[in-house]
């Protein structure tokens, strides 16, 4: 079976990679991406020894490279992990999320039709359906909850959701879609709250909190995520929708500390910044859907997935520090420098 992964050389994809090396190594992978400031191709170096593995650098809103690699590789099955992915540079800068999250998810579906693909699954998120208050925690989000977003990147992706939908109705492409809540692990980019908080407690920089640090998200262990896809994409029913998250809710604030501790940091280094415009209050998932069709369940506790995390990022420094030195200290500048009084 050939699956086609695109967005691989981002961070949940080239875990999603990784873990389907280990649990399928007779699938043949070929992974789509742009290479975007959000992809590493050094992420993939392990991944590209395997033989089942291939590597094409090329834009999923590409037509015609799109085309070419489905008419050559004859994918059976479609994971699309492409997208723009970060929340504040969709405030800063909505259209490149349009394009890529809508425009992109149509061209590969169009592509799934024309060349018969077997399965397309889009990856989504718990942010289309936007945020529960904070003095509600008996509420969750379910499969039938509203699409209510806030973000350009949120309004992309549940766009993005619609147009899956539509695809499977009216052409009768068998699609999956799943979402999920926040990802931490291995690889995962450092403009993203835990690595960035890693990388700037190691280094005795500011750690910039929006806010008062109260917003609460679901974490889950990347390793989790991509093992819920891999049951969707092969046991999942067509035309469903799959939310995955496990109930591990935590507050900005507390992670923040948590990373200190571990670090053997002071919190003086906290700093609380100006808010993120329309910050979304707390996302919750109600994973009972996927636990009880596919039996997924998370594996990796908080406790010990944050210290497997943080052993990493200790361990894989010239990953991260090539990332740092690069083009993304101009972002971090812009984004970080009037919020931090430039320190
Ligand atoms: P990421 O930003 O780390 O990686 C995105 C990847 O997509 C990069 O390799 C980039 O080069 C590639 N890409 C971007 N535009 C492209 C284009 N036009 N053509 C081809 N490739 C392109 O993102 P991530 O955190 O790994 O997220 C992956 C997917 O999972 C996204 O769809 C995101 O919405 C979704 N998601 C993420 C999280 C999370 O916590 N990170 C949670 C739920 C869902
Ligand atoms: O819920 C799933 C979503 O999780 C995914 O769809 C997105 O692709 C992914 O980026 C993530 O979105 P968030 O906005 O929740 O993640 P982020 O890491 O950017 O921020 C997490 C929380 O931390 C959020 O409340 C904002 C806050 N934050 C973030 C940064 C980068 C800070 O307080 N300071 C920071 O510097």
């Amino acid at each position: 079976m050939t699956i086609l992964v695109t967005g691989g050389a981002g961070f949940i994809g080239a875990n999603f990679i990784y873990y389907e090396q280990e649990k399928h190594p007779e699938d043949r992978i070929v992974c789509l991406d742009k290479l975007t400031y959000a992809g590493n191709l050094s992420t993939l170096e392990a991944a590209m020894k395997h033989p089942n593995f291939r590597f094409v650098r090329a834009d999923i809103c590409d037509v015609e490279a799109v085309n070419a690699l489905f008419a050559e590789e004859k994918p059976d099955i479609v994971v699309n992990f492409a997208a723009e992915s970060h929340v504040d540079r969709s405030i800063e800068d909505p259209g490149i999320f349009l394009r890529t999250n809508i425009i992109g998810t149509q061209v590969l579906m169009d592509a799934s039709l024309k060349h018969g693909v077997k399965r397309y699954h889009q990856v989504s998120t718990d942010e289309v359906y936007g945020d529960l208050p904070l003095d509600r925690p008996d509420l969750f989000f379910t499969e039938s909850t509203p699409l209510k977003t806030s973000s350009p990147y949120s309004s992309s992706k549940a766009g993005a959701d619609l147009l899956v939908n539509a695809y499977h109705r009216t052409y009768g492409l068998p699609t999956t879609l799943s979402r999920c809540s926040n990802n931490y692990g291995p690889y995962q980019f450092p403009e993203k709250l835990i690595p960035l908080m890693i990388a700037n407690a190691l280094a005795d920089k500011p750690l910039p909190v929006y806010g008062e640090g109260l917003n609460v998200r679901d974490w889950l262990y990347v390793e989790d995520h991509c093992k819920a896809i891999d049951l969707i994409i092969r046991h999942g029913k067509v035309g469903e929708v799959y939310n995955i998250g496990g109930h591990n809710e935590m507050k900005n604030i507390d992670i923040v500390r948590l990373i200190c501790a571990a670090l053997g940091k002071s919190e003086d280094l906290i700093v609380h910044v100006s808010d993120r415009k329309g910050h979304d209050m707390r996302y919750a998932i109600d994973p009972t859907k996927i636990h009880s069709e596919l039996g997924w369940l998370p594996e990796t506790k908080f406790a010990d997935g944050i210290q497997k995390t943080i052993r990493w990022y200790l361990d894989n420094r010239a990953w991260w520090e090539n990332i740092i030195s690069g083009e993304y200290r101009n972002y971090y500048d812009k984004m970080y420098g009037e919020r931090l009084g430039r320190q």
